[in-house]
């Protein structure tokens, strides 16, 4: 385990765990490879929850930038993406919430579970939460970010989380099978479109008969009024997590080429074409949609 610990000055921060405001003071931090996880003030030692950890801030587009490159989920990205992506997606912590809830539901005794596009984990770990009842499901997360799984690996090792493996390798090229439960959440969006419909038939394929997918993605609104109006609301949500009107843009023009949003429909029509039954989308905050589409 990577191990550092740095002293900081810190004006009244406030305990991640406790609510309480600590004391304007030094304070020693220790990181562990993905997080902050405990701190004191000289005196008095501060040891996070069980379970809890203090996320990084995410500061990548804080600095005006000379020239904005294509996003990418390097190891700057990696490192603060906990941070990064509950003050980017409205509602993140709950949709993760919610990917258990319909896993209890779907998941099929001796079958696999993927997360495709993982990053830290979150879905895998979820979707384990939701299946600890049901025997033998064995959880894969794919990731083409060495940075990313790093990171999952710890964050699954720290919750014993034993029957998640992790494969550095891009969802287009893995086989997949004996599936029950699929999550793409906020992936086929960063993949080109020409190669999504390949991607969805090759998920359907792999599914068991009753098996489901459950995809989240940014959309677009054929409506120009309400595509007007949800970028306005987003960055507003973006606003109210603190971010400034230089990081909203610096960070929308490095995923201007890189983050393709389609519309509901467009995602609808396509998982219709490939063989699905059954899709509905069943959650949505601004333009974060999510849909189940299920194989009956
Ligand atoms: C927005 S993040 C996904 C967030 C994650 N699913 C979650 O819920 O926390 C997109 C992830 O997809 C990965 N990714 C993008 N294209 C990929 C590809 N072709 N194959 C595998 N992973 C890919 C990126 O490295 C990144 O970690």
């Amino acid at each position: 385990m990577i191990q550092c610990s740095v002293i900081v000055r810190l004006i009244n921060w406030e305990s991640a765990h406790s609510g309480e405001v600590l004391p304007s003071n030094l304070i020693h931090l220790t990181y562990n490879a993905t997080s902050w996880c405990s701190f004191n003030t000289g005196s008095k030692q501060y040891q996070p929850a069980h379970g809890t950890r203090v996320k990084k801030t995410d500061t990548v587009f804080q600095n005006p930038l000379e020239a904005i490159a294509d996003f990418s989920f390097d190891a700057t990205v990696a490192d603060v993406f906990e941070d990064m992506v509950n003050r980017s997606v409205p509602g993140y912590g709950l949709l993760i919430a919610l990917i258990k809830t319909v896993t209890c539901q779907f998941a099929q005794k001796n079958s696999h579970l993927y997360d495709l596009g993982c990053s830290l984990g979150a879905c895998a770990l979820s979707m384990h939460d939701g299946s600890v009842a049901i025997p033998g499901c064995h959880i894969i997360g794919i990731d083409t970010s060495e940075d990313m799984l790093h990171r999952a690996q710890i964050l699954t090792r720290q919750k014993n989380a034993n029957n998640i493996e992790f494969i550095c390798e891009d969802v287009r090229n893995v086989s997949l099978g004996d599936a029950s439960v699929v999550v793409l959440n906020l992936t086929l969006q960063f993949l080109p479109i020409e190669d999504r419909g390949r991607l969805i038939q090759k998920i359907f394929h792999a599914l068991l008969p009753g098996g489901v997918l459950i995809i989240s993605e940014k959309t677009s609104n054929p409506n120009d009024v309400d595509q007007v109006l949800l970028s306005q609301l987003y960055h507003g949500f973006k606003a109210d997590q603190g971010y400034s009107k230089l990081e909203i843009s610096q960070k929308r023009d490095a995923l201007d080429n890189v983050l393709i949003p389609e519309s509901i429909s467009e995602h609808q029509a396509r998982l219709e074409s490939v063989g699905f039954e059954q899709v509905l989308p069943w959650y949505q905050a601004f333009s974060f949609v999510s849909l189940l589409a299920i194989k009956k």
